[in-house]
């Protein structure tokens, strides 16, 4: 196992996600446990790049999101499907960047220092949606394509991909 805690705020960010995803996949290799892989995965994407909040709400009941692993001051509990951005990620099954989350109507604010977000959606080996990602930012406008195909890539592993 690569038991290191990479710090990638340096580091160019389409190789930083490149690098990370290479991290957590020999960190997850043999590991079939979700919940197991949901707190890895908080743990290094948070402490790579030292955003706000990092974590994973998981789909507990047909619209009913709660929290699960997760790296931050305290997440709300529970968001319902089409709430906030993480419901609007689940409820349409696509990833949602938030440039500014004032912007954002229905945005459910935990951190109140949070300015922008990516939510992204996980699903599991049957394409059944088992979660959401979601990483806040203390800054306006963190999040760009690099983002979502940086954080899409890794949570692939959640489908065998
Ligand atoms: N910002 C999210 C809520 C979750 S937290 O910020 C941890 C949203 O509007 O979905």
């Amino acid at each position: 196992m690569a038991e290191v805690t990479l710090d990638l705020r340096n580091v160019d960010k389409a190789r930083a996600y490149a690098e990370l995803d290479g991290h957590i996949r020999a960190v997850l290799d043999g590991v079939d446990d979700p919940i197991t892989a949901m707190a890895t995965v908080s743990c290094l994407v948070h402490h790579a790049f030292g955003h706000l909040w990092t974590g994973f709400y998981r789909v507990v009941a047909p619209k009913l999101l709660r929290v699960g692993p997760y790296q931050g001051t305290l997440g709300c509990l529970e968001i319902a499907f089409g709430k906030g951005v993480c419901g609007a990620a689940a409820t349409e099954g696509r990833t949602v960047v938030v440039e500014d989350v004032e912007k954002f109507p229905g945005h459910i604010t935990c951190d109140g220092r949070s300015r922008s977000e990516i939510v992204v959606p996980v699903k599991n080996q049957e394409g059944e949606l088992i979660a959401v990602f979601d990483v806040d930012s203390e800054h306006a406008g963190t999040f760009d394509e690099t983002d979502r195909a940086g954080l899409e890539k890794v949570l692939g592993w959640f489908a065998g991909r």
